[in-house]
């Protein structure tokens, strides 16, 4: 039987293996969600500048708490977005988060996207690892990075240890997952679900019927295996609640392999 467990990042730090999406939640929806998540047992929040709604993800955090959830079980994680990068900009960004967030430290802050300058995201980077070492980020990472991206990175004196990208059946990355696996970069699993659009595959359905779980429950349980850290979303709270139930099967190593050749579905 499936148990839920952590990941170890690179610095030691644990980390919860799912997560709860935020992207495209309202500030009102942000808080409803976030606080619904928590109170059905996810730890690990996705949160980002960019989502607009990081007030709201803060209401929600601090009405978990006030139910009793405490700030050190949580994993709270913020990206810093494409128009604040460089060294002060970054800085401010993360300030200006942590400020709607009502938050201390954040548990993980990323670069949302490479900028296609590496100088940029080099400050950008210093300003992660100046974050880190001032432990107000316990641990840093980036989105959305090729291993192109990630290479002008490894000459400073921290080296990305999460690598958030859209990962989900019949889109398995195997160039830059394979990469961040021999660098020690944990992947996380953004668009777990595809965005609804892998729902219906077949294969998926076979073996959702097999288990008597949703199609949704077997992509995540599949990302799970593979090592990575989906975060899927919903607005449902049914859907919250089914997305965080996948730890009482596993997938055989035959089912695992079958999902990993589906073709991509756009
Ligand atoms: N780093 C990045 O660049 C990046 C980019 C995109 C996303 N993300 C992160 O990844 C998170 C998830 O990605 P996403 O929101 O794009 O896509 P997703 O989680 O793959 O899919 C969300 C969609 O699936 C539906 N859904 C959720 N659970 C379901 C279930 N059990 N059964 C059927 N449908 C279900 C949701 O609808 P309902 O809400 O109606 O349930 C929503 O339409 C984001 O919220 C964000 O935190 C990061």
């Amino acid at each position: 039987m499936a148990e839920k467990e952590m990941r170890t990042l690179s610095n030691g730090v644990n980390m919860p293996e799912i997560g709860f999406g935020t992207y495209l939640l309202d500030n009102l929806q942000a808080r409803s969600c976030v606080g619904q998540a928590l109170q059905d047992g996810y730890r690990l929040i996705d949160g980002a500048a960019f989502y607009g709604n990081e007030t709201g993800v803060g209401q929600g955090i601090r009405d978990a708490m006030q139910s009793g959830v405490s700030r050190e079980d949580l994993f709270v994680v913020s990206k810093v977005w494409k128009d604040s990068m460089g060294y002060e900009l970054t800085m401010a960004s993360f300030e200006k988060t942590l400020r709607e967030l009502q938050l201390e430290y954040l548990d993980l802050y990323l670069i949302h996207w490479p900028s296609g300058d590496h100088e940029l995201d080099r400050s950008s980077w210093q300003a992660l690892i100046d974050l880190y070492k001032s432990g107000k980020a316990r641990a840093i990472g980036v989105s959305n990075f090729k291993p192109e991206d990630l290479m002008p990175l490894f000459d400073m004196e921290i080296v990305p240890m999460v690598n958030q990208i859209m990962v989900y059946p019949g889109w398995k990355q195997d160039t830059v997952t394979s990469f961040c696996r021999q660098h020690g970069i944990q992947v996380m699993a953004w668009s777990p679900l595809g965005r609804g659009r892998v729902l219906n595959n077949h294969l998926l359905r076979q073996i959702a019927a097999a288990y008597g779980k949703s199609t949704a429950q077997i992509c995540l349980r599949w990302e799970i295996q593979k090592g990575f850290v989906p975060v899927p979303k919903s607005v449902s709270p049914a859907r919250i609640r089914e997305n965080l139930d996948v730890f009482d099967f596993e997938l055989t190593t035959g089912q695992m392999q079958a999902i990993d050749s589906l073709p991509p579905m756009e």
